[in-house]
């Protein structure tokens, strides 16, 4: 074990653990001495540090008495900020990093996650054992998400916790249905009132649905590590995507994305690729919103986005803020994007020949909403400009590039001005 340098003396370390109740986690005090009490923590540790964390920062949501904080500040981390609910907790917490001779290297501070804003991103966020206490578990892990620049780390109580175990027992529910329910994306509901106060768990979420929040709602984590921790809990790992350089080609169904991105990739459009800064010379990596979940990588350096702007028309959420595909924006650094034009009569005129081409029912429906959308120029207005005042909400670098026929640069006031055009015909 490694040697703690401290300032107190051996008999102010035992007066601290007869005086403090010390609970939930055992801590390693100086003279070979602990906290006592409370779990070994070191096996969670040793999980989810695996990956360096050197000169990373790290937030750690309910610390508690801070094992995780000391434990970060050992693995190398520039700046650990512990944050919990409890302003007790947070006392003995700041104690507890004075004995070991961390006060210095660890910043506590009372925050309650349900009813608080993050201000600024973190390398590493941790939320342990802490998912299950929250109102709104949802909000929060979007608020925590927002402010994640690499790894969302969970731990996780699982619904084979032997209160909510008891509680399906004594539904009726069989061991065999049990084990069945684990492997399904639920999230258990129970009774709870003041929950951070009482201790109590009123969420349990399987691993499947933690993977279906993370994974297939957002768009933002390439990949999500699922490992088994102590007694019924689990840790979830979130890889957050990082990408250096990302350019978006967006435009609306039949524009001309892929005709225009593969003109770009065999070097045909030089001039205009050199003006978006593409050079093709580069390691491009060309995706879309689908494809892009097959790609496990968390750091890519330069992608070539094709998103079909109509991904939020007829669709339920209808807006770019919380449209899946577009998640990937908060992940990049450099973020340009360059809309395509078409004119809406040659829209419609290349519309019928895709729909040609699918017999499926939902695709044809699709088709046929898409052509009212391009049948009145109004509408198709209102949706050009939702998706511009996303992008520049977004702060996004912007061009415009007109594919009506052979593709040419527009700039942003003749984008306007077409804009305007279709706004006022009838
Ligand atoms: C079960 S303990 C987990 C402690 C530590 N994260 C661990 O895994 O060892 C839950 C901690 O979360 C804190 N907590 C509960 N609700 C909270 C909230 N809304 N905001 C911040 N902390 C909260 C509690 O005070 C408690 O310290």
């Amino acid at each position: 074990m490694e040697m703690i340098k401290t300032t107190w003396t051996k008999e102010q370390v035992q007066e601290m653990i007869d005086r403090e109740k010390l609970a939930y986690q055992k801590i390693d005090l100086p003279y070979g001495l602990s906290t006592g009490q409370g779990n070994d923590r070191s096996i969670t540790s040793e999980k989810i540090f695996a990956d360096s964390i050197k000169g990373k920062s790290v937030l750690d949501i309910g610390c508690s008495l801070g094992f995780f904080c000391q434990e970060a500040v050992r693995q190398g981390a520039s700046r650990v900020i512990g944050v919990d609910a409890d302003d007790e907790r947070l006392r003995k917490a700041a104690l507890i990093a004075d004995c070991v001779g961390m006060a210095r290297n660890i910043e506590f501070r009372q925050l309650d996650i349900n009813t608080e804003d993050l201000t600024e991103q973190y390398d590493i966020i941790l939320l342990l054992n802490v998912l299950h206490h929250i109102r709104n578990p949802i909000a929060v892990l979007d608020k925590l998400i927002a402010h994640t620049k690499q790894r969302l780390i969970l731990e996780v109580v699982s619904p084979s916790s032997p209160k909510l175990k008891n509680t399906l027992k004594s539904m009726g529910y069989s061991w065999w249905t049990r084990r069945k329910f684990e492997k399904m994306p639920l999230i258990f509901v129970k009774k709870g009132g003041a929950a951070a106060k009482t201790n109590e768990e009123i969420f349990h979420f399987t691993a499947p649905a933690v993977n279906e929040l993370l994974m297939e709602h957002r768009g933002c984590f390439a990949r999500l590590d699922l490992l088994k921790s102590f007694k019924n809990h689990y840790i979830a790992i979130a890889w957050k995507r990082q990408v250096d350089n990302l350019v978006i080609i967006g435009g609306t169904a039949s524009s001309g994305k892929t005709t225009f991105i593969d003109s770009i990739k065999r070097g045909e459009l030089s001039e205009i690729a050199s003006q978006i800064g593409i050079n093709i010379k580069d390691n491009w990596t060309y995706t879309d919103a689908e494809d892009i979940k097959s790609i496990k990588k968390e750091k890519i350096q330069n992608v070539v986005y094709h998103y079909d702007i109509l991904r939020t028309f007829d669709s339920t959420s209808y807006r770019y803020s919380i449209e899946q595909g577009m998640d990937i924006v908060d992940c990049a650094s450099r973020r340009k994007v360059v809309t395509l034009w078409c004119d809406p009569q040659v829209l419609r005129q290349r519309l019928p020949s895709t729909a040609n081409n699918d017999q499926r029912h939902w695709r044809q429906l699709r088709i046929s909403n898409v052509m009212e959308l391009y049948q009145n120029e109004k509408l198709l207005a209102q949706q050009y400009q939702k998706w511009l005042d996303f992008c520049q909400q977004k702060g996004v670098q912007l061009f415009f590039v007109d594919c009506t026929s052979r593709p040419r640069l527009m700039s942003h006031s003749e984008w306007d001005q077409k804009i305007k055009d279709l706004m006022e015909r009838v």
